[in-house]
């Protein structure tokens, strides 16, 4: 059952549906009077199995969880999918329920202009500089500020103990890690293994946008970062002739190629001979649909 406070509907139950800052507010005040620890999962919505298991993962590390759904603006470029990211509350809202029917918890579905009081242009902005220009960030000009500053308000309003985030966005993790460091944000982050589809497919709330001929060529993604995963740690250290080659195989399967890259899984830096932990990212359009995956290398 839902009880969704700032949107006027009543009910009781586990999950409250929370709208307003204020709300948040009063009700985390309560669960911090009981010196409960509190795990929060940021996530824009259209929920698919691994969100649920960074919810699934949340409860296990706290008394209490906080999930958020907002497509933040800020994080879109001018002709990106802002408009087109399927919105898909109710069907959220009944597996959050499921999810967290045995735990008191808070669903909270702020508006815009909750979050962005001015409107986004005056907006404060939150930069991590350099991880931020990199890889997707050079492509998605903004994305990275759009993603560290409302990832900092919503930390600001939940003040989470932990906050989780799924490593298929292997660079925004890395750059949350950064901005939680530099800004001394009370908080630990955990970052989640990727959850696959059965063929390998990183889940991921774009993969509604790929037909069904694209859907069947999409795992190719994820066979050809397997495939450059195993000639390195077969020794083959020429990074970027099988850079060159990951990429010529998938073009040659119908995506556009946006990068593969062979990168120190700590700092993204074109990854050395020398290096021991990396992860071979990529980041390709099939049709209209923007997928990206990654997959770390530990040598040692
Ligand atoms: O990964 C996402 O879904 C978003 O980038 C996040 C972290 C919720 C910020 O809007």
């Amino acid at each position: 059952m839902l009880n969704f406070k700032g949107f006027n509907m009543t009910a009781t139950a586990a999950l409250q549906l929370i709208s307003s800052r204020e709300a948040l507010r009063a009700a985390l005040q309560e669960w911090r009077i009981k010196g409960l620890k509190i795990a929060f999962v940021p996530t824009m919505g259209n929920l698919h199995a691994g969100h649920l298991h960074l919810v699934e993962q949340a409860l296990a590390r706290a008394d209490r969880v906080v999930v958020s759904i907002f497509v933040n603006p800020l994080q879109f470029g001018v002709g990106e999918d802002f408009d087109a990211y399927p919105r898909t509350l109710q069907a959220d809202q009944q597996k959050l329920s499921n999810v967290l029917a045995q735990q008191e918890s808070i669903l909270f579905l702020p508006q815009i202009s909750a979050m962005y009081l001015d409107g986004m242009k005056n907006s404060t902005r939150v930069e991590v500089p350099h991880l931020s220009d990199i890889l997707c960030g050079a492509s998605r000009a903004g994305h990275f500020v759009g993603v560290a500053t409302i990832v900092t308000k919503l930390f600001n309003l939940v003040q989470p103990d932990v906050a989780l985030f799924g490593e298929k966005d292997f660079q925004q993790v890395l750059i949350i890690k950064r901005m939680v460091q530099d800004l001394f944000m009370p908080l630990e982050i955990v970052s989640i293994p990727t959850v696959r589809e059965a063929d390998g497919l990183a889940m991921s709330s774009r993969n509604g946008y790929l037909s069904v001929e694209e859907r069947a060529r999409a795992p190719y993604l994820y066979q050809i970062l397997s495939e450059a995963r195993r000639q390195i740690l077969d020794g083959n250290a020429h990074y970027i002739a099988l850079e060159h080659h990951a990429a010529q195989l998938l073009a040659a399967n119908g995506f556009i190629p946006d990068y593969i890259a062979i990168r120190n899984a700590k700092n993204l830096q074109p990854a050395t001979a020398q290096d021991q932990n990396l992860v071979v990212l990529a980041a390709a359009k099939l049709g209209r649909t923007r997928l990206i995956d990654n997959l770390r290398v530990d040598k040692a």
